[in-house]
Order: structure tokens, then sequence, then C-alpha cells
């Protein structure tokens, strides 16, 4: 049966109020309604709908020209696309979001939001807050394991990358009522702690007392006993019984090996505190004691073969197998990301993991997903959950465009240079003669906000897997699509709220939106799809997605308020209301690529 325009729709599009999420996803419900009565016998046919740059409208529905495909043969009563497009337009539940609908080309549906709607939705936005435009996830928890250094070597510019990138996806997911286990997995355990103990040992006989002073740059302590190690047969000896001993739990090592990681743990807590950055620290010692009981499991399930003295699982795609053994006897990194990751479905019951690092470990990470796969922990189709999901970046560059060094080509001290950055933001401030409007705590604070906000917003606008070239020159100006230059959009917004000298909570409450002209509307439209944006940026892990989102707003803010006079004008209540959610809006951006806003610059 084709039916026509039935009551049945009418009545499901009246729990709109209800209804929640983005725009995308409340129009998707609509056209899912007149989908299931424009093609009854096709079931779950997904709503396909884009925002759309056209002057047809503001949202379209897509799915007319696939859908014929599929059910031409079966002699509908429409014939082609632009037809199927017209009775999926018929049969789209009346709405107060739409002002109208067309049908356009091939077969698009096209949207045109009602402006009454849309003003009515920033009001309800500005009173209720700006949580009920986050959206939803299908999960509950997740874990995020990013930044994740080495114990005793140096947390270098690709830990900054993955420290950076995961703090924000943590943050929009948390945003998304998702709970977020921020997991540090650090590497501690391993054969180098054997030398590095002995060393420590050697250097210090009353240990206890080698404090991170004494030690110093635990880089070089790190070099020093490296060189002991590799020339010395009897140091090297000595080392290795020390692994030994470590793992078999002897009090003495595994003081010392607590305390080597206490001073590193000191160095990388000094980088997250400036970052502001939340991490919890299960490092890959955590789920040594788990091991066994897991390699064991896997073997029964008949998972675990010997292959040239090692014991390995087998993955599809690669002809490397996983070893899971050492020939030794040891475990390795992915005996231990696969217990971790056995511990974080099992104990943690996290349903979504996310792994952040380099794109040099992309393949460790589809070999031990499949291995996950093949011990049916994890479904094998990707789109359901549980699931995991490798987040790879690029590398940092320098501005020679080779990787990122010091000029004596030594690592850079990630200290070092979020330093600089602050650094140079202040004496930017200085130049601008803040120094004599502001206090020092306040130019303090700014520089902080401006220098470190710069740093992450560099790396996040770019897509993660491009490499990205370091250049605090870049970063630093206030033109182009640079945390500086938003930081200025972000300032004036609140300077024009703060020169009208209204109250802006009482204009809340008592005022009314309304979207006269294009530039309103547009602005108000591009507010609209904040919660599709995120979403998007969610689901596919790309926080470049959010940055283009917040470079945009402010552009078409600008546009807004080149052409329309806010204070003084009969419209001033409607414009100060739309430059406040504008704001709203962008220090919610700000929030989720963990930047901090400045109201003043
Ligand atoms: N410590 C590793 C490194 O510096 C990163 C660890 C990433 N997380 C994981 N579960 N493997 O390369």
């Amino acid at each position: 049966a084709w039916a026509t325009k039935t009551q049945s729709v009418t009545t499901m599009a009246n729990q709109e109020d209800e209804k929640i999420g983005s725009v995308k996803n409340q129009l998707a419900e609509l056209f899912g309604a007149s989908l299931r009565v424009t093609v009854p016998d096709e079931a779950d046919v997904e709503p396909l709908v884009a925002a759309c740059n056209n002057n047809f409208g503001d949202y379209q529905c897509n799915n007319a020209m696939s859908l014929w495909s599929k059910i031409k043969a079966k002699k509908p009563p429409f014939r082609g696309p632009p037809k199927l497009g017209e009775a999926i337009k018929d049969n789209l539940p009346a709405s107060e979001m739409i002002e109208s609908v067309s049908v356009a080309g091939a077969g698009f549906v096209n949207v045109v939001l009602s402006k009454n709607w849309m003003a009515k939705s920033i009001q309800k936005m500005l009173i209720e807050g700006i949580d009920t435009w986050a959206p939803k996830r299908p999960v509950k928890r997740a874990v995020v394991d990013f930044s994740s250094p080495n114990i005793a070597k140096e947390m270098h510019v690709g830990h900054l990358r993955s420290t950076i990138i995961g703090d924000t996806l943590a943050r929009m997911l948390e945003f998304s009522n998702v709970e977020v286990l921020r997991r540090n997995h650090v590497g501690d355990w391993g054969t180098q702690f054997g030398m590095l103990i002995e060393f420590l040992f050697e250097k210090f006989p009353n240990f206890e007392d080698a404090t991170e002073t004494a030690i110093g740059d635990l880089q070089a302590f790190y070099k020093a006993s490296k060189e002991r190690f590799d020339s010395d047969p009897a140091f090297k000896e000595r080392a290795q019984q020390a692994v030994v001993r470590l793992q078999g739990g002897e009090v003495r090592y595994r003081q010392a090996w607590a305390q080597i990681c206490e001073i590193s743990r000191n160095e990388f807590y000094k980088v997250y505190q400036r970052l502001g950055i939340h991490l919890e620290e299960k490092g890959e010692s955590f789920y040594n004691p788990y091991i066994p009981g897991v390699i064991q499991a896997l073997t029964e399930m008949g998972l675990v073969v010997e292959s040239e003295g090692a014991r390995v699982i087998n993955v599809e795609g690669h002809n490397i197998p996983l070893i899971v053994v050492k020939s030794d006897g040891g475990f390795n990194y992915a005996s231990t990301d696969l217990t971790a990751l056995w511990y974080r479905l099992n104990e943690e019951k996290a349903e979504w993991i996310i792994y952040v690092t380099d794109v040099g470990q992309q393949q460790h990470f589809d070999m031990f997903f499949k291995a996950a796969k093949r011990a049916g922990w994890l479904p094998e189709d990707d789109s359901s959950y549980p699931k995991t999901s490798h987040v790879g970046f690029g590398l940092v560059l320098g501005e020679d465009g080779k990787r990122f060094r010091t000029r004596s080509s030594e690592v850079v001290r990630l200290v070092d240079l979020l330093d600089e950055a602050k650094t140079q933001s202040k004496e930017e401030l200085m130049k601008r003669g803040k120094d004599k409007e502001w206090t020092e705590e306040e130019i303090e604070s700014t520089a902080e906000a401006v220098g470190y906000g710069a740093v992450k917003y560099a790396d996040l606008k770019n897509n993660r897997l491009t490499n990205y070239t370091f250049s605090f020159k870049q970063m630093l100006d206030d033109k182009g699509n640079t945390a500086v230059y938003l930081q200025y959009a972000h300032a004036r917004i609140c300077s024009i709220i703060r020169r009208s000298g209204k109250d802006i909570e009482e204009l809340k409450k008592t005022g009314a939106v309304e979207l006269g002209n294009d530039y309103e509307r547009d602005l108000a439209l591009h507010l609209l799809r904040f919660a599709e944006v995120v979403e998007e940026a969610c689901t596919n892990l790309l926080p470049n997605v959010l940055c283009d989102y917040v470079f945009n707003l402010s552009e078409i803010f600008s546009k807004f308020y080149d052409k329309c006079k806010v204070v003084g004008t009969d419209e001033e209540t409607s414009r100060l209301l739309l430059c406040e959610a504008s704001g709203v809006v962008m220090r919610k951006c700000f929030d989720l690529l963990g930047i901090t806003p400045v109201h003043r610059l």
C-alpha cells in the first residue's frame, strides 16, 4: 500500500517538543516519518539529511536518488527520483520548524527553516543553557587513552599532540553526557628499568636520598645509564638481574622503580598543569598482574600459537603475527595493550575505547584490535559497540620542514615551549600598552590563555592526520585562522554587550530574538548548527571540524556586526541577544577545545 499523507504521521510530529538533539537530527526524524509512509515496504530507510549551502534551503534530504534505484522494480506510483522527492515532501509531517519545502534537481528535498522557530530556539538556549544543545551519544562510558609518555624518556611534541587532541575528544564526549575515563597509559614498565635501577644504586647507594634535584635531568640520567649498560658487560648482567628482581616484587627494587616514576611524573604534570588538562594515570605496570590470565584465556581459545620460539596471534591483513609472549618468555607492548583492553571492557565496562597516538603506531593498533575481534571481545562490525578507535596524527615539523627540534637539534622541552608561547603573547600585550590598563594578574592570565590557547588551536585546526608546522609567529598572528584572532572576536562580542550598559540576564528573560534581515538569520542558522557539528566532530574523532565551525562563526558574526548596528537601534534587544548567543556558543567551542576565553583584549 502506497499511502499518501496520513493522520498517524501528523500525530508523531506532535511529540516534537520532547525531541531533543541537533536541528539535523530533528529534521531526520521528520523525514524518517515521511519515508515510513512514502515507502512503507522498505524497512528502516535511514533518512539522509545534510546542511546545504545553496539558495534552495538550509537543509536537504537526499534519499530520493538512491531509494529510487532500490524500489523502481516494484512499480511505485511515482516515476523517477524527482517524483519520489515530491512524495517525500508531501508526506513530511507538519512542523513549526519548517517554513517551506521544495524539490529541486534530481529529487533533493530542500527545507527552509522557520525564522520564528529559529529565533525561539535561540532564546530557549539562552534561558536554559548551552547544555540543552548537547548532542547525544549511544554510549555511557568511554576510555580516552591519551598523552601516555614514557617514564625516564623524553615527553616530546608527539606526546603534546596526543595530550591536546585527546583532551578535546574527552571534552566533547563529556559534553555529550558520556562518562570518560581519561587514561594516561604511561610507559612505566619494561626492561629499561633494570638498567635505570642499577645505575641509581650505583650513583646513590642511599638511593632514597636521590631527589629530583640530585638526579637532575632524568633524560640525561637515562642516557648515562644506557652508555654504562652498553659498555660494561658486568653492569649489563646486573641490570638484567634487576629486571627479574623488580618483576619478582623485591622491595628495594620496587622502591627504586617507584622513585624513578615519581620524578618523571612530576615533569609530566608540569605540562598538564600549564595546559589545564586532567588525566588519570594507569600505566603499563598496572596491567602487568593481569597479563598471564589474559594470555592463558586466549591460548585456551586456540588463538595463541607458537612461532619461532615466541607465542603469537595471527591476524588477517598482516604478514607478521602479533607477538604476545617474547621468545625469552617476557611480555611486551602488545601483551599489555591486549590486557588493558580486556580490563577496560570487562572491569571498567567501557563501550568505546579511543587511543590517541601518532599514525606510526597504526599497525600495532590494527593488529591487536583484530586479535580482540578474533577473541570475540569486540563485534566484527565496526559500527556496533563496544568498539575501539585509533586516533592517529601526523608529525610536528619545524619551520625548516623537518622534525621539530631545538636549534641545537635536541628534543624540545615541552615546558619551555609553553613558556615561550606565554612570553611572546605577553610581549604583545605590553606592546599594546595593556600594562598601563591592566593589573599584573590580568596580564599574566591573559598571556597564558592566549599563548596556550594558540598552541592548542594550531594543533587542532588541521586535520590530525596531516603533519603540521610549529610556528609561534603563525599561531600568535591576530589575523587568519588562529586562536588569537578568535580571542579578539570573542572579546569584541563581550565588549559590545558591556558597552550597551544593558543587563543581559534581564534581557534574556524579557526580550525576544527577531530575525529581521539575512545577516541576522545567517548568524542564527550557524548558531543552530552547533550541536550537529559537535556530534560530527565526535563521531569522526576530528577536532578540526569544530575549529572550522568556530572560525566560521567569528566570520559570520563579523559580517553581521558590520551590517547591523546594535546599540541605540530599534533592534537593540534582539541584536544584543544574538551577540550573547554568539558569545555563549563561542565560549562552549573554546571550552571543548580546551581554550580559556578572554573577555577583553
Ligand atoms: N607510551 C606510548 C608511546 O609513547 C604510547 C601509549 C599509547 N597507548 C597505548 N595504550 N598503547 O609511544
